[in-house]
């Protein structure tokens, strides 16, 4: 049976320790740790049968082909999608994002509108703000209620005829809040807009399904559910990147090449221009093998612990002041905080040597600090390796710093 103790085993991250004790990892939601499976998939691949992929024909570079497109079909298979086609490979969730902004602001003109919601991170903000700045659109914003989820009571006048993207949140980084996506996505629909899901933050705590959800475009990242840094995807439903203009061009996304033009290839070899990250594709296939392998069972009862227990014990800490729902069936386990008389660094400081991780700042989302007039916020973020135990540290981490800078 899966327990968290296999778990951990089998990241060699957690045989390390700090002053003494073993690390509470509580920063999951700006990099996952990777276990055994990835890091030896990779180093086997860079050891035995590495070469570039969709070029060679000797027995390294095909085979590096196949495992690069095995992963295609294990990453449609986690998204529920309908073909491997609509699995596009990028750097991470940013680059997935700034590619369907590119894209689809082709279309865009002067009144149009992009609706976005007021949780959204640097990713999924920031270039929407540049297509907006090239085409002259308006981007909208859905704002949030006292309980830090979307209030959708001024939705019909959002979203209208002008919208043409809708783009947002399945899960706030910060918050922890989890949208309720697929009557949105229907919403956005019938106006005529087309939905980009930023999904970094939810790929690793919720069973995502781009069928059930019905979004046209999904972006996320390896290294935030196990896997490598430096691969994301992009998911899109055939038709939508079939009418999307390619946003990198150069080796392989071309059908053929004059020296005053192009062609373009089909999808996906479309939106993949030159080496693409092999050996971190072939690692984020490992770890999508591995999440399967602990099944979604497990962790959505094992995090739904988790963010009850961080819920319970982080509001009893005395001036601790939680951004995010209190109600712990509309979030996941990421917690963020302000500790009176303690600045949120200092906090990560202390921790830091009670061999407690956590980040302390913005996590990428200053308009969204800026709205609430915060500077900074610590975050203590689960993974699927965390217990109750990271949490008590972490508890009583805080009431040191507390006792000690206030
Ligand atoms: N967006 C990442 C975070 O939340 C890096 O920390």
């Amino acid at each position: 049976m899966t327990s968290v103790d296999s778990i951990k085993k089998q990241f060699p991250f957690f045989s390390q320790t700090k002053n003494g004790k073993p690390w509470a990892f509580l920063d999951n939601a700006a990099s996952c740790q990777k276990p055994e499976s990835v890091l030896k998939k990779m180093d086997e691949v860079y050891r035995t049968t590495y070469a570039n992929v969709h070029r060679g024909i000797y027995d390294m570079a095909e085979n590096g082909t196949k495992l690069y497109e095995g992963v295609r079909e294990l990453v449609a298979n986690f998204l529920g999608a309908r073909s491997v086609d609509e699995i596009i490979f990028t750097k991470n969730t940013t680059e997935a994002i700034n590619l369907a902004a590119y894209s689809l602001s082709r279309r865009l003109k002067p009144g149009d509108e992009i609706l976005l919601t007021e949780m959204e991170h640097h990713a999924n903000l920031v270039p929407w703000q540049q297509a907006a700045l090239r085409t002259g659109a308006k981007l909208k914003f859905i704002p949030l209620n006292d309980d830090f989820c979307l209030d959708l009571s001024g939705l019909h006048s959002l979203l209208g005829v002008k919208t043409k993207i809708v783009a947002l949140s399945a899960m706030s980084n910060v918050l922890g809040t989890v949208n309720d996506l697929a009557d949105l996505i229907k919403k956005a629909h019938a106006v005529g807009a087309v939905v980009l899901v930023d999904a970094a933050q939810a790929a690793a705590h919720l069973k995502l399904n781009v069928k059930d959800l019905d979004c046209d475009l999904l972006a996320f990242s390896g290294h935030k559910i196990y896997g490598p840094s430096g691969v994301g995807v992009l998911y899109g439903k055939a038709e939508s990147l079939n009418n999307m203009p390619p946003f990198l061009t150069g080796g392989h996304m071309i059908a053929d090449v004059w020296y005053d033009r192009a062609t373009w290839n089909t999808i996906p070899a479309k939106f993949e221009a030159g080496t693409p990250p092999i050996v971190e594709v072939i690692g984020l296939g490992a770890a999508v093998k591995f999440i399967n392998s602990v099944g979604w069972d497990f962790i959505l009862n094992h995090e739904k612990e988790l963010t009850r227990s961080g819920l319970k014990k982080l509001l009893s800490v005395d001036g601790l002041k939680l951004l995010g729902p209190k109600d712990a069936s509309r979030r996941g386990p990421v917690f963020s905080f302000t500790l009176d008389g303690v600045h949120a660094h200092d906090v990560a400081g202390i921790l830091n040597e009670y061999g407690v991780a956590v980040r302390a700042g913005h996590h990428c989302t200053a308009p969204l600090h800026k709205k609430y007039g915060i500077v900074a916020t610590t975050r203590a973020s689960c993974g699927i390796y965390n217990t109750t135990e990271d949490i008590d540290r972490l508890v009583v981490g805080l009431e040191r710093a507390r006792k000690m800078l206030d």
